[in-house]
């Protein structure tokens, strides 16, 4: 069985975790390899197409130093799935009593989304301390993160939704924010041109946002 990575340590290891949608599974490994190539190893590959499973797999299996996620797990069922395909973390749009089931069971270390402050206290009663802020600036962005950082100290969060090159920075300067989720690393005509190259570069700015702990 593979060694789980601790959340707050893997949200740590990487200022931006870029979310990625694969249309062609093609695409998944030269994607993957760009994106390291660039210094961002933290990936979540998301379950919204059908390629979501064999690109994992296919990552895990060929592009060495990728820290594959598993996103947009919203079905219980596909943690195993993802766990056995090559992911080490998971990351869901929220968070239901199944998913808290399937995640101690499957041993998959959960990212949960939320986004109220009742959200955050319901996860954290379930025993989760990172979270992901869900869908980010609708959820009130950093004037959110700053308000619910006193009431709400212990908690870590990666927002994702919303989030761009020119604001991600703003979003990691928050005292509760260790990480940002986004998917401008992957843009779809780049990705259907094969410029790796623009991806490599993109992510090689993200990964400067880089914040000391
Ligand atoms: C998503 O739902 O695709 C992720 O939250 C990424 O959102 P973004 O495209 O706004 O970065």
């Amino acid at each position: 069985m593979k060694l789980m990575p601790d959340m707050l340590e893997l949200m740590r290891t990487s200022p931006v975790i870029p979310v990625i949608a694969i249309d062609d599974i093609n695409h998944a490994v030269p994607l993957a390899k760009a994106l390291v190539a660039g210094g961002i190893r933290v990936l979540e590959v998301t379950l919204r197409t059908a390629h979501g499973l064999p690109s994992i797999r296919a990552i895990a299996e060929q592009v060495p130093g990728a820290i594959l996620g598993v996103g947009t797990l919203t079905d219980p069922d596909e943690f195993v799935a993802a766990r056995d395909a090559g992911a080490v973390f998971g990351v869901s749009p929220g968070l239901t009593a199944a998913l808290i089931e399937a995640a101690i069971s499957s041993g998959l270390p959960l990212l949960p989304g939320v986004m109220t402050p009742s959200e955050v206290m319901r996860a954290r009663e379930a025993g989760f301390r990172q979270l992901k802020l869900f869908p980010a600036v609708q959820a009130g962005g950093i004037g959110m993160l700053n308000a619910i950082a006193g009431p709400l100290a212990d908690v870590t969060f990666c927002p994702t939704g919303g989030i761009t090159e020119t604001t991600a920075a703003q979003f990691l300067a928050c005292k509760n924010v260790a990480c940002v989720g986004g998917s401008w690393l992957t843009p779809k005509d780049a990705i259907l041109a094969g410029d790796w190259a623009r991806i490599t570069a993109l992510a090689t700015t993200a990964s400067a946002l880089r914040k000391t702990f």
